[in-house]
């Protein structure tokens, strides 16, 4: 029950109100209070007496309310941010998953990304930390290129079922502030569903433990003080690299055959840590089977990775090698594709993705 839903039931006990009067009673009420008969001074007593109990009663209440629902955590954030947290994590520390937010771990261009302490009762999961990636709530909002990503896409709900509802439908086409909401949280949704279909696959992501409320709680790579750096900032020696590169690529046909393209990948999307490497950030996946834009941004996520490589000693022939391993899925390469996404300047780029929400938005 809400705190609201307890405080409206504070107003049923009788006599509550009685008891705040009797807290500002004047000279003269007490004074005809002292001329009253016995009988109705013992009646005014007994009256008193119930209002003291309630009033008890209402201050244990606002106190158990105060430990049970003020989910007071070690991060000093501003409170702005503060109000942001508690509006998207609270729901995770009341289903006991966490006990804390330590601190943030990055302020993406599309969310925040939190380290959080595990709750006792998940411990057996083997995490001490978990990841909770927080939304900006109004990023999506001026992103006109999401078509792009989005084409032959189902619209998924806050439970991650497609969305079925002509009204729904409606205001997602019409981009009410509604629909927007709706599609917002369709993002979220599609990169839990795809975290949780590429887990299953066995490529190397994080595990998602739940999700709601703007807010993904997945499985944290690092340590306490330490989050995994991304590999851009990361040398590895040649051994290293053709390794990491062959697993990239593992990961990258893994992918395809679980029908998916992660639509954003390059060495700012893989995590390194303990010489193993962890993709993530899948919002804008996309389908290969049902997106005409499939090949295009396959290809830029293939030409991204090899130019990483390349940088660590790994040599390979980009375009050759993403037409080779979408030839092998055998997927059909659509010519019909959004010009901008042709544009090989943007390829080396990491605020691509934020210049094309500057450009249209
Ligand atoms: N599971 C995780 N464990 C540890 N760190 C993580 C995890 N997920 C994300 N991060 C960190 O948070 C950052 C932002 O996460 P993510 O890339 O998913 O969001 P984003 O908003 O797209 O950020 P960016 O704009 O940097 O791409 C990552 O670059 C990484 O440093
Ligand atoms: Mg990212």
């Amino acid at each position: 029950m809400s705190t609201i839903e307890q405080l409206g039931d504070l107003d049923e006990i009788p006599d509550l109100g009685y008891a705040h009067r009797i807290r500002n009673v004047s000279e003269r009420e007490l004074h005809s209070v002292r001329r009253m008969g016995k009988t109705k001074r013992s009646e005014r007593m007994r009256q008193e007496n119930v209002a003291k109990q309630a009033a008890m009663l209402a201050q244990q209440i606002t106190a158990q309310i105060d430990s049970q629902e003020v989910f007071d955590f070690a991060y000093q954030a501003s409170r702005h941010e503060r109000g942001w947290i508690l509006d998207s994590l609270g729901g995770f520390y009341e289903q006991r998953w966490l006990d804390d937010v330590i601190r943030l771990v990055k302020g993406g261009k599309e969310a925040n990304v939190y380290l959080c302490q595990t709750n006792e009762s998940v411990k057996g999961l083997n995490q001490p930390y978990l990841a909770a990636k927080v939304y900006r709530p109004r990023l999506f909002r001026s992103l006109k290129n999401d078509h792009l990503y989005r084409e032959g896409r189902v619209n998924l709900d806050e439970d991650g079922r497609e969305i079925t509802n002509d009204g729904m439908q409606h205001a997602m086409r019409k981009k009410t502030e509604y629909g927007r909401e709706l599609l917002h949280t369709s993002w979220i949704e599609h990169e839990v569903k795809t975290l949780q279909i590429l887990q299953q696959a066995g490529a190397d992501v994080p595990r998602v433990f739940a999700s709601g409320n703007n807010a993904i709680l997945m499985s944290y790579i690092g340590d306490k003080d330490l989050a995994a750096p991304v590999l851009h900032s990361v040398r590895l020696n040649a051994q290293e690299a053709r390794r990491h590169f062959e697993r990239v690529l593992h990961n990258i046909e893994l992918m395809l055959r679980n029908q998916r393209i992660h639509g954003d990948l390059s060495a700012f999307n893989i995590l390194y840590w303990q010489g193993e490497i962890t993709l993530i950030d899948f919002p804008q996946a996309i389908d290969p089977l049902v997106n005409r834009n499939a090949f295009p941004i396959f290809e830029r996520d293939v030409i991204r990775v090899c130019e990483y490589f390349a940088r660590q000693g790994v040599k390979s022939n980009l375009r050759r090698l993403a037409n080779d391993i979408w030839k092998a899925h055998h997927l059909k390469e659509i010519p019909d594709v959004h010009p901008a996404l042709l544009d090989a300047s943007d390829v080396q780029d990491r605020c691509y993705w934020q210049r094309w929400v500057e450009k249209d938005g």
